[in-house]
């Protein structure tokens, strides 16, 4: 049985499989590398990084709901410079590509940002997180293709690294918003990121979240982001990096034949650290199982014509 070719690309950056993790649950990565062993996946995209640091929003920040979990956590990171300083050379030490994800509360800060992570050593490729539903006035970024093609196109220009733009399923329409990212250079689109939702105690009589909104994620999602995978694989022309709900290797083929070219791993890391590992491993031997010589025989199989892209 020969092992079966699983390297994907997004525009400059290949990665030896399509399995990431997905921002904001798993640190920054090195947190996980002596117990995972992140040589074995794709890659790890860190946990959003904004231009100051900021403390996140007051407890509780993550509630259990049935098939996911809803999370309120406010963008709590330390901001560039404490990324810089304290993460950046743990980073550099990754035996996987690390992707930085940015969010700027303005677009002169997502290209600042941008700018800055230019030459960077350790950072392999840029995410923009233009999809946050957490933080006032975060959400516009990925409502409105004029701004997001805008501000794409800007920081692509400033940073020259190969750029996702994660996009926001709380939308009228997606499809619109990655054609835009695409429009403005973007390298790939990400999608998605979690679904609005709440939690009520109602003994209490109230809202379990400070904010009253929260985001979905995990199995509950799937067949959701599945769909926006699909419609927005059909309309795009560069990688769709897909997200929600993957727990299994069975999970990223279904993926992975919807459209997506990889695919990002979330709340399930808070089940099992190790869960992007297995699932890249699952994914190998799977394939081998199948006969399945090239995974890009896979991506896009759903679509006329489909399966052998070389997105
Ligand atoms: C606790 C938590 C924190 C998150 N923080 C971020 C973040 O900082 N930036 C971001 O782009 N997405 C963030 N996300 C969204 C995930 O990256 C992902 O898009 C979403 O959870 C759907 O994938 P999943 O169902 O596999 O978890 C967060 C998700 C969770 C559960």
């Amino acid at each position: 049985m020969t092992s079966p070719s699983l390297s994907v690309r997004i525009g400059a950056l290949e990665l030896r499989n399509p399995v990431l993790t997905a921002s904001g649950t798993y640190g920054l990565g090195h947190e996980f590398a002596e117990i995972a062993d992140l040589g074995e996946i794709g890659g790890v995209v860190g946990k959003t990084v904004t231009m100051t640091e900021r403390i996140g929003n007051p407890p509780p920040r993550t509630f259990e709901t049935a098939g996911g979990m809803l999370n309120s956590i406010g963008l709590m990171n330390p901001g560039w410079d404490g990324f810089v300083a304290d993460v950046l050379p743990k980073v550099r030490a990754l035996p996987c590509p690390f992707i930085l994800n940015v969010a700027g509360k303005s677009e002169d800060e997502f290209v600042e940002l941008s700018r800055r992570s230019r030459g960077l050593r350790g950072v392999a490729a840029l995410e923009l997180n233009l999809s946050c539903p957490n933080v006032a006035g975060g959400l516009d970024f990925s409502k409105d293709t004029a701004a997001a093609r805008r501000i794409v196109a800007q920081c692509v220009a400033a940073s020259g690294l190969p750029l996702l733009a994660k996009l926001s399923p709380n939308v009228e329409d997606v499809v619109p918003i990655a054609v835009a990212c695409q429009e403005g250079g973007a390298s790939a689109v990400s999608l998605v990121n979690t679904y609005l939702g709440t939690a009520i105690d109602w003994r209490r009589r109230r809202t379990v979240f400070a904010r009253g909104i929260a985001g979905l994620s995990g199995p509950a999602i799937k067949p959701m982001a599945l769909l926006a995978v699909l419609r927005v694989a059909r309309a795009v022309d560069v990688p769709v990096v897909g997200i929600g709900g993957i727990a299994s290797a069975t999970d990223v083929l279904e993926y992975l034949v919807a459209g997506a070219t990889a695919v990002q791993v979330g709340t399930a890391c808070f089940l099992d650290p190790c869960a992007p590992v297995r699932i890249a491993q699952d994914l190998r031997a799977l394939l081998a199982r199948e006969g399945v010589a090239d995974v890009h025989e896979l991506i896009g199989a759903a679509h006329p014509g489909g399966g052998g892209a070389q997105k």
